[in-house]
């Protein structure tokens, strides 16, 4: 049986082939499933499809050169004013950001998690990159997404060394 958890693999190759709407709305909806603190859900996404846009991203990512090829990606982004009890703004954007990485290896499409938080520059020219977007929503990872132009194995790394019964 298929596990999309277990054959999750960052995807950095991507066809031609258009994504359409219907999928990227069913990402999104993945995303504001996640678990967050208080489930204060301190989100927002940008949807990128702006060639201009997604081309300048890896002029100041280093790690990024993949999203010159994808016809769209997602920018997870955390707001701190719509937290209640402050902290967990990151760990909530995390766990939207795998909750879509998850949903994309199941609907078929492929993806990779660009770190963006706490890398300050990132953040910075990410923010620079989305008009209007205000100063108070912090870029947390980019997402470009695309039908798959690689095939990759899961990738077995259970790990018994890290595993503690009861005690270290
Ligand atoms: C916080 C974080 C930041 C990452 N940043 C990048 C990145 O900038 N560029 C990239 O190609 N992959 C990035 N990755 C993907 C990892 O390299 C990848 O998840 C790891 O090598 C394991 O491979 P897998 O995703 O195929 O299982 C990042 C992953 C995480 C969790």
């Amino acid at each position: 049986m298929s596990d999309p958890v277990l054959e999750r693999r960052s995807i950095r190759k991507y066809t031609d082939k258009p994504v359409p709407d219907e999928l990227v709305e069913k990402l999104l909806r993945a995303g504001m499933s996640a678990p967050s603190s208080g489930n204060e859900r301190p989100w927002h996404f940008v949807v990128i499809r702006d060639r201009a846009i997604l081309d300048a991203v890896s002029s100041f990512h280093p790690y990024a050169r993949m999203i010159n090829k994808a016809p769209l990606a997602i920018l997870v982004c955390g707001d701190e004013s719509l937290e209640r009890s402050k902290g967990f703004w990151a760990e909530d954007c995390a766990a939207a950001t795998e909750n879509i990485l998850i949903e994309a290896q199941e609907l078929g499409l492929g993806s990779v998690w660009l770190g963006l938080h706490p890398r300050g520059f990132r953040v910075r020219k990410m923010r620079e990159l989305i008009p209007g977007m205000p100063e108070h929503v912090v870029p947390f990872a980019l997402l470009p997404v695309g039908y798959p132009a690689e095939v990759k194995r899961p990738s077995n790394r259970y790990d018994e060394t890290r595993v503690h019964h009861d005690r270290w």
